[in-house]
């Protein structure tokens, strides 16, 4: 027996798992956050990382948009980032306000690299603030709505590591897989090793369905994508279950994957080991649902989150295309956007965008 409180909304878990829903989930990519007028409340001028690793605070803006759209959204995430990997990894990492992540030491050079290596992680040391948050929030959630556990994809965190933040060209990431592949894989296969760990432990603390954001995906080549992401993302959805075993978790916890834009992957993420694959808004939903022959997954997104800027008319005529498109939402389908929401959205509009899914979803 749990001991968490019983779910009273299990409808992303059962869509997850392919089962027939009255309609379709619906959760957004980034539905905590700056676009909200109480997170800024909440987050005052306290450094991002800080938030994260305040349970109380991290919990509180967890909960800020399931109450805001209380009876509208299927899930809550827990608030936290994918960059706290890296940090569990002995690198440090800022987040700069209005810039976004900054490494002061990002890998540079094979010792660089070899250092990392040699860090012994401590998983459940290292992120024991992130546990704490999960379970907290889980009792908080009184099962109202399931919660979401995450990380970040090994290759997304291998670019941010080399890279030391966003980038756009990429140089030192793609330096480091055309002149050091094999150092490369060693920490790909670093990353995936504490990935694993980290997924399993946030299950154990109370997470009960996990996402991995492979978000730099389509920065690689199809062939790169083989090589450098896709058997790391695999090996995370074959070993995560085995962990829980051994954990002593027995039910079954979906797993979803976004590697954005490696639109030419999808095919291949169908067979990953996932039971959920979520598109970036490129995708004409039809496309993505032939090539999921036999609903081998269940398809999540993929709205073009700019569509939150157009009118009540365009957002109702593409909340259809997109339900219709993916098959009218009542099996092997969860709402989302293609990406995360803006710090500039107005809640109000997202608000209309989960009552049209809900209205239309539900016919
Ligand atoms: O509501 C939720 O989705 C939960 C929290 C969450 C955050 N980041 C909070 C956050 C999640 C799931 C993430 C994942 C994340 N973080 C990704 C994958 C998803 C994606 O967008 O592709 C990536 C690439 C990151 C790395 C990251 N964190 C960047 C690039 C930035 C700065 C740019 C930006 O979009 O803000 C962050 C900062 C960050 N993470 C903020 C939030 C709410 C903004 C921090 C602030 O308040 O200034």
């Amino acid at each position: 027996m749990s001991h968490f409180p019983a779910p009273k909304n299990d409808l992303i878990l059962r869509a997850a798992k392919g089962e027939k829903v009255e309609r379709p989930p619906c959760w957004i990519m980034r539905q905590a956050g700056r676009y909200l007028p109480e997170y800024h409340e909440v987050k005052d001028n306290r450094d991002f990382f800080q938030t994260c690793r305040d349970a109380e605070i991290a919990s509180e803006i967890t909960l800020q948009p399931v109450r805001r759209y209380r009876g509208l959204i299927d899930a809550a995430i827990i608030f936290s980032d994918i960059l706290v990997i890296p940090q569990a990894m002995g690198m440090k990492v800022e987040m700069l306000e209005g810039k976004g992540p900054h490494f002061p030491e990002p890998l540079r050079t094979p010792e660089d690299l070899q250092a990392v290596l040699d860090y012994k992680v401590d998983v459940l040391k290292e992120l024991d603030w992130a546990f704490k948050a999960i379970t907290m929030t889980r009792m908080k959630l009184d099962g109202e709505v399931p919660l979401f556990g995450f990380c970040g994809g090994p290759w997304t965190l291998l670019v941010y590591m080399t890279e030391g933040g966003g980038s756009r060209i990429f140089r030192f990431a793609k330096q480091w897989i055309n002149m050091y592949p094999e150092l490369s894989h060693k920490l790909l296969q670093k990353i995936t090793d504490v990935a694993v760990e980290f997924l399993s432990q946030q299950v154990v603390a109370g997470a009960q369905i996990l996402q991995v954001f492979e978000s730099w995906g389509g920065e690689l080549s199809s062939l790169d994508f083989d090589e450098f992401s896709l058997p790391y993302l695999r090996q995370i959805a074959e070993k995560v279950p085995k962990r829980l075993q051994e954990l002593g978790i027995k039910e079954k916890i979906p797993m979803i994957v976004f590697a954005k834009s490696s639109w030419y992957a999808l095919d291949k993420l169908c067979n990953s080991g996932y039971d959920v694959v979520s598109l970036d808004w490129t995708w004409d939903p039809r496309e993505a649902v032939k090539i999921n022959k036999d609903h081998r997954v269940t398809l999540q997104g993929n709205l073009d989150p700019g569509v939150m800027y157009g009118s009540k008319e365009t957002i109702t005529r593409k909340v259809k295309q997109m339900i219709g498109g993916f098959g009218g939402g009542k099996s092997h389908y969860i709402v989302n956007f293609g990406h995360g929401t803006h710090p500039f959205m107005d809640p109000d509009v997202i608000k209309f965008f989960l009552e049209e899914c809900h209205r239309i979803g539900s016919q």
